[in-house]
Parts: C-alpha cells; structure tokens; sequence
C-alpha cells in the first residue's frame, strides 16, 4: 500500500528517466503530485498500463470524468490547463471518441501515408542541402524539426508564412516551465488561430486535410466547430514534436553508440531495430496526461479511486526491468525484445504512427547516408533535455556535419 507522500513531479523535465526511476520504486502505479499541486496518479509498470490503455474505465473526458474539475476545483490557474480544455481525440470518451476517430484516422492509413513518401524524400534531401557542413550545428533545429513540421503543414494546406505561429500552440502546450497565466492564454491564442485558418479555408477550401475536415463538419455536423478547430491543433501538434523528438533521440542514441551505429549503417542491423530500440529506451512522448477512473478500478494492488486523474509514463514503461531485464536502460538495437508502448495500445493507439515511422525512417537513413561521419560536438551529458515532463526530447542537438557530404 502507499504510504508516502505522492511525488512532486519535477515540471522542467530535467531527468526523465531518474524520476521514472523514483516512480517505479513505489510501484506499478504511484501516487504523484502535479504542477499546480494537483494530485493524481502515474502508471510506469509495462503490465499496469497494458491493463489501463485497454480498459473502460479509464476515460479521457475531464468534463465528465475528473471528479475536482466537474466541481470547479482546478481553475485556469492550473498550469496544464491546456491539456484539460482542449475539444479533440485526447479529451473524448466511448461513442464520442469513436465517432471522432474515424473521421481523423480515414486520414493516416498505412496507404495513404505510403503515398507520400516521394514527397517526405524530397523535404529530407532539400533540408540536407542546406545544412552547413564543416561547421556545428543544430540538427533539431535545422532537420528534426522542419521536416515532421513542414510534412504536417502541407498535408493540411497551411501557408508557409503562418506555420509557425500555427504550430506555436502545440508547442508551447507541451512546454510544461510555462506560467498558469502564460497556458491559459495560448489556449486563446491557439483557438483563435484555428478559427481564422478555418474560415480563410472555407472561403478557398483546397486539396488538404483541413478542407476534408471542414467537409466532415459540414456533412451532418459530424464534427463540431469546437472539435474541428481542437483536431487540427491536435494534428499540427502531435505531428511535429513527438517526431522531432523520435529523431533527434535515435540520431543522439547513434552518435553515442557508435558501435551500434556502425551496425546500422553497414546493413548488419536493420533501420527499423534502431528506431525501435529508440522508442522503447527513450520514448518521444513521456508522460502523458490525462485518464480519468469513471469508477474506482484496481490496478496492480493500488485502487485508484473513481474521479481520479492518471498519467502514462511511456518513458518508463519501455525500461521496465520486469520486460527488460538488468539491461533495460542501455540503448541495443541488437536486442531481442524491443517491447514498448510508445504508440499507445488499445482504441487510443496513435494515428499518426505509420507517418512518424515513414518520415523517421526516411530522416534517419538520408542524414547518415548523406554525413556519415556525423558527430556530436558536446559531451553527451551536455545534451539539454527539452524543457518538459510531458514529452522526451532534447532542446537541441549539436553536431558537426564532417566528411564528405555526398549529394
Ligand atoms: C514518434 C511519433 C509519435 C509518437 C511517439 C506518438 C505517441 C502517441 C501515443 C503514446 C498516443 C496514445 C495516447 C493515449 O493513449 O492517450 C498517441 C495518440 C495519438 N497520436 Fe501519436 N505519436 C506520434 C506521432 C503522431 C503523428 C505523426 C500523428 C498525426 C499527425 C499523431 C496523432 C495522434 C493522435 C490523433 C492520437 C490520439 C488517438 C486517440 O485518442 O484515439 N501522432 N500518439
């Protein structure tokens, strides 16, 4: 049984994985305490969330589920309000989420992504091209980042001079060192973005996601107003970060393990086992809000009573020693059992995955193919982590862009 006070979650995301570590000696599934200092519960063992992620008691819907919420006890003063506020596929529960999953998923199936690969090939061969070689720099900034970003914006027909402000909200929402006052209001500022995107879109709908969404809505008011103006923040969202992220943590695994990188380059070990073993000991999203017990549920021997809001620590799941053994934490692409789940499980698994593994793969095999000699230019430990608990990335990834760039 739990008897400790819950653990403060460290908000700046300093070490992940250290405080993963501080979670899981309490358990399966640890009481913790939220910025805010709102409590609520982390599920970190690998059985525990299979459990969680496939049962239907654990709902995503504050509105009807968060017992302090529904009272009016957590305020815009709440400084992961964002996560709370938002109508799309991550705050719906039962027939509301299915309904809303068809329509959003339509848009990412296995085919659908597969055609886009020409297109993904060119963006990573144009970023290529423009990278400084001889020089150090930020390959988060100037590949990892613009490649998911400018993927997502074409597929939903935004202007090149509004994506970033668009994706902005997704952004500084996953950024959890921001003020309560600085999260609410970008809530506004993102909404209000959407809506005139939305409207400009209406006027000239053209071949993109977005205008198929606005159809979706205008056909039988399958999609509210409210929920079409959330999934597009959603998908701008989720498509750029947690791939960014995949990238820049597969590319830092390589340039730390060189050995295993030479094992991916000289074709011994397949792309996909490193992308894999990425995902597993450093999963790009980390710990992610929100479910909500529409009853109180037993999951391994904790009750987590009914109302109660649950976080998933992928990040911790995939170095489950109780799966992976001693070795857990050490990067292998030669590993047996890559086992995570870093996509999700169950109804809620991510969309977007067939296009994040396409566009990793893709980013991945062009960089070290057009750099082989690809290095870090700080220490590994000088790596800054990215300024949230939410999700696992670095704040940037300086390397230099040695050898002979091959065209
Ligand atoms: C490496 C990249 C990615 C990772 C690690 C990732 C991870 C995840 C995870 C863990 C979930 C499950 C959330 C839950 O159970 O509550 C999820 C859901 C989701 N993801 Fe991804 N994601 C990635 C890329 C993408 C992309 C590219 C898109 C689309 C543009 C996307 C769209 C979504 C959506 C819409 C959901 C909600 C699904 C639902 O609630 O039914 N993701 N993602």
């Amino acid at each position: 049984m739990e008897s400790r006070e819950p653990l403060a979650i460290d908000r700046t995301g300093k070490d992940i994985h250290a405080e993963a570590r501080q979670i899981r000696s309490r358990g399966q599934v640890a009481q913790i305490e939220l910025p805010g200092g709102v409590p609520a519960y982390s599920v970190i063992g690998h059985e525990a969330a299979r459990q969680v992620l496939a049962d239907h008691r654990f709902s995503k819907d504050p509105r009807k589920h968060w017992t302090a919420y529904v009272r009016g006890e957590i305020g815009e003063d709440f400084p992961l309000i964002g996560w709370v506020l938002m109508d799309n596929l991550t705050t719906k529960h039962g027939a509301d989420h299915t309904r809303l999953r068809k329509l959003t998923a339509k848009a990412f199936t296995p085919r659908r992504v597969e055609a886009m690969r020409t297109s993904i090939e060119k963006i990573a061969t144009t970023l290529l091209d423009q990278l400084p070689t001889g020089e150090v720099t930020d390959l988060r900034a100037h590949y990892a980042h613009p490649l998911p970003a400018q993927v997502i914006c074409d597929l939903f027909g935004v202007p090149a001079e509004s994506r970033a402000q668009m994706l902005r909200g997704g952004e500084v929402n996953a950024d959890t060192t921001i003020s309560p006052e600085e999260a609410a209001a970008n809530v506004v500022q993102w909404e209000e973005e959407m809506r005139e995107f939305v409207a400009s879109k209406r006027n000239s709908p053209g071949d993109d996601l977005t205008s198929d969404l606005i159809a979706a809505h205008e056909d039988g008011s399958r999609l509210t107003d409210s929920e079409l103006v959330g999934t597009l923040h959603l998908l701008l969202a989720t498509g750029t970060t947690p791939v960014m992220n995949l990238v820049t943590n597969a590319t830092a695994a390589l340039l730390t393990h060189p050995e295993q990188a030479h094992l991916v380059l000289s074709g011994q070990v397949p792309w996909q086992a490193a992308i894999e073993e990425t995902l597993r000991v450093d999963a790009p999203v980390a710990h992610l809000p929100f479910r909500f017990t529409v009853e109180d549920v037993e999951v391994a021997g904790t009750t987590i009573p009914q109302g109660s809001p649950v976080l998933i620590h992928f990040a911790g799941i995939g170095r489950d020693p109780e799966v992976h053994g001693e070795t857990a934490d050490r990067f292998d692409v030669t590993r047996q059992d890559k086992t995570n789940l870093s996509f999700g499980h169950g109804i809620y698994r991510c969309i977007g995955s067939p296009l994040a593994w396409l566009e990793t793969e893709i980013a991945l095999s062009a960089l070290f193919e057009r750099f082989p000699n690809l290095d870090l230019a700080v220490r590994p430990e000088e790596l800054e982590p990215q300024g949230t608990f939410i999700m696992n990335g670095r704040e940037t990834l300086p390397v230099r862009l040695t050898g002979q760039a091959q065209a």
